[in-house]
């Protein structure tokens, strides 16, 4: 087994396969004047199983087609099972009809992949779980909410309140609840689904005087963490802090996050910036030789 470092994500397959002691396939991949990908592999994957290690987070487009372009070079070059390692997994969040007129985006993504010469794939903390078992090829998620709940316990925040924004995250803390040691809740958010504003109720929570950390599987403008903050600020908690697995962070949302009186985002490299400050390596590693 080979891990082939997709240029979106090469210091996370290099630390996959330093941990596994495997060899890595560096990519050559540049973008021609008119914006289209060129990808080249910049060694053998001949007889060997090829893992890609490629995050489709922003420009997603892009790196969805680069993991594709990688995916079909691998095979072309004699590449036994390919599996995409895809630490955010970009359309994953259109995974059904909502509005008459939709696609089910993530669905046709699969089928792009499996045409790409993908066999397999793993991803982190997707969205709904459900919609991998609908994958032309076998799919798993594995959860990095234990590693972000033990950065805050390492912080000293055990027995803090691990909040869910609305109760589909309610897995999620419960997970992190199983490493703080402390209680979990969740709060009643609302999307309009035209408009996308969200709406979340305030509700009554044993956070008083308590550090809260709101763990979420994706922060995207911050306007689900700013509106449960400001709840938060209301029932008096303590230190509020926000985690999650996939910190888009468009725009300014990690300055209005922090405006709203919390005090430090946390994510992964599945959207490297500075605040990926936890790593899906180990968890990654432990999956591939699973
Ligand atoms: C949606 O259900 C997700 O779990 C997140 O809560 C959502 O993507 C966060 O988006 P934003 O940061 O834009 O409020």
């Amino acid at each position: 087994m080979k891990i082939v470092l997709g240029p979106a994500s090469t210091q996370l397959g290099e630390s996959i396969a330093n941990l596994l002691s495997m060899e890595k396939v560096p990519v050559h991949f540049k973008a021609f004047p008119d914006g289209e990908n060129y990808v080249r592999l910049e060694g053998s994957v001949q007889g060997e199983d090829a893992v890609i290690v490629q995050t489709t987070s922003p420009p997603q487009d892009s790196r969805l087609l680069q993991l594709a372009l990688i995916a079909d070079a691998a095979k072309r070059n004699g590449a036994g099972r390919v599996t995409a390692v895809v630490p955010y997994l970009s359309y994953a969040r259109q995974d059904k009809v909502f509005l008459q007129g939709e696609t089910v985006s993530i669905e046709l993504v699969a089928r792009m992949l499996k045409t790409a010469g993908v066999d397999r794939l793993i991803t982190v903390n997707v969205h709904q779980e459900g919609i991998l078992g609908r994958f032309p090829f076998p799919a798993k998620t594995v959860s990095a909410i234990p590693l972000l709940a033990e950065h805050f316990r390492r912080k000293g925040l055990e027995e803090a309140f691990a909040l869910a924004p609305d109760e589909g995250a309610m897995h999620i803390v419960e997970e992190a609840k199983k490493v703080l040691g402390g209680e979990c809740g969740y709060l009643d958010k609302r999307r309009d689904r035209y408009t996308g504003l969200i709406s979340v109720e305030k509700k009554s929570l044993r956070v008083k005087g308590r550090p809260v950390v709101i763990f979420d599987d994706i922060i995207s403008t911050g306007g689900t963490i700013v509106a449960a903050a400001k709840i938060l600020k209301e029932l008096g908690a303590g230190k509020v802090y926000a985690a999650c697995a996939h910190a888009l962070l468009i725009g300014d949302a990690e300055k209005r996050i922090l405006e709203a009186g919390v005090e430090e985002v946390v994510g992964t490299e599945s959207v490297p910036s500075r605040v990926s400050k936890v790593s899906l390596a180990p968890l990654i590693a432990a999956e591939l030789v699973r």
